[in-house]
């Protein structure tokens, strides 16, 4: 396949680039395509890698109003309400959702996800659903499973046993909640607990940390440092983290040299946190995200995530990223122009970089040749028009493509 006239990677020279055996070949400009070749004229368009998704539940997607609609819009709510919904658990019914979402997420240029799943089921229904359907979905998509202890790994009697079983049937991460355990005391010994587990059994970490608007919930500075003793840190996530916007500047710098330290990874839901944060304010109302902007001019790497999409946590979503860049940029005023244009990097290579997957990542000879084709000139248009995915390629195969809808205006001027 050659890919005629793209800016790859946001960039403002255009160049082709051609794919062979599933990897990138040649990335030059003036290329001729081979006796038979496919050709697609990318037309000046933005060529992107795969949009990453790194923090969602596919078990808990679309599942908006079972039993019921979560209609205080909190995240204490919608907690109790999958409480209820899970009990109705099958293998089928999270099949079928699951890949209900990920058809969604590939339409919109997703090949790579980070789904947590929850394991408080001592039946692990959803986490065997989800490890059958990711070897189902390989060869479209990649998935990576998180053990999610959703009812917290010292709080629920039975969560260290789960999460044992869990890692045992082949998740890839080890997840944790440490904000939501008990004690502040028992938050700091879960995620030295689960950080034990990653190190003895080799597996990624991310923990749900600090999703709560409390600045007093600390728990990500014992991750961060738990991370750094251990020398595993760019293999360690806090998603969330949204009490750090409640922390006040003389702790956030200090906790900022620990995070740089670290080498760790962070995961904001623009969308979700800012639905469900500020909830327990009246005026002035916090924003409820992490700190975004503050933290990506200090090196530290921040990706971004749906988190979840028509269920008791967000009523909304369709699977589109550009949604969640456009809320994100907003909330934490990064709305410049070359911060704009930079955004794609919160789903695309920061992303990658929280998966821990750099190395197999990106548009360069020799790296798989998974690729989007954005109908843009740059993404500054992409995003701010909403513009579809074109292309979506995979190992140098079409797995979606997109027919852009045609406006006529009768206006008469
Ligand atoms: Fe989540």
């Amino acid at each position: 396949m050659l890919i005629k006239n793209v800016h790859v990677d946001n960039q403002a020279a255009l160049t082709d680039v051609q794919i062979k055996d599933g990897h990138f070949s040649k990335i030059a400009p003036n290329l001729v395509p081979d006796a038979g070749e496919q050709v697609i004229d990318g037309q000046g368009k933005v060529l992107l890698p795969p949009f990453v998704e790194s923090h969602i539940h596919l078990d808990t997607q679309l599942t908006a109003g079972q039993p019921r609609w979560n209609e205080s819009g909190t995240l204490f709510e919608g907690i109790r309400i999958w409480g209820e919904r899970r009990q109705e658990l099958t293998k089928q019914d999270v099949k079928q959702r699951a890949l209900a979402t990920i058809r969604l997420l590939v339409k919109h240029g997703i090949q790579h996800i980070r789904s947590h799943v929850d394991i408080s089921d001592p039946r692990l229904t959803a986490l065997q659903a989800l490890l059958e359907l990711k070897e189902e979905v390989k060869d479209q998509v990649d998935i990576q499973l998180v053990a999610f202890p959703q009812d917290g790994v010292l709080t629920n009697l039975q969560e260290k046993g789960l999460m044992e079983q869990a890692i045992k049937e082949g998740v890839d991460v080890i997840g944790g909640i440490p904000h939501m355990e008990f004690t502040t005391e028992d938050g700091w010994e879960s995620v030295h607990y689960l950080t034990r587990l990653a190190e003895r059994y080799d597996r990624l970490v991310d923990m749900h940390c600090d999703e709560i608007d409390d600045p007093a919930s600390r728990n990500l500075e014992v991750l961060a440092a738990d991370a750094y003793k251990r020398g595993i840190g760019d293999r360690v996530t806090a998603s969330h983290a949204t009490a750090m916007g409640s922390y006040n500047d003389a702790y956030a710098s200090k906790l900022f040299g620990l995070l740089k330290r670290s080498g760790m990874n962070i995961v904001a839901n623009p969308l979700v946190n800012v639905h469900l944060g500020g909830r327990f304010d009246t005026y002035p109302k916090r924003r409820g995200l992490t700190r975004i902007k503050d933290l990506t001019a200090a090196g530290i790497n921040v990706s971004f995530g749906e988190d979840d999409i028509q269920d008791f946590m967000n009523p909304l979503g369709d699977g589109n990223m550009l949604d969640v860049i456009m809320m994100g940029v907003y909330v934490d005023h990064l709305m410049g122009y070359h911060q704009l244009q930079d955004s794609f990097k919160f789903v695309t290579y920061n992303g990658a970089r929280t998966l821990h997957i750099q190395d197999q990542y990106g548009i360069a000879v020799g790296k798989p040749a998974n690729c989007i084709l954005l109908n843009a000139p740059d993404f500054y248009h992409a995003l701010n028009e909403h513009r579809e995915v074109l292309y979506n390629i995979r190992h140098g195969k079409v797995i979606a493509e997109t027919r852009p809808a045609k406006t006529q205006l009768y206006l008469g001027f």
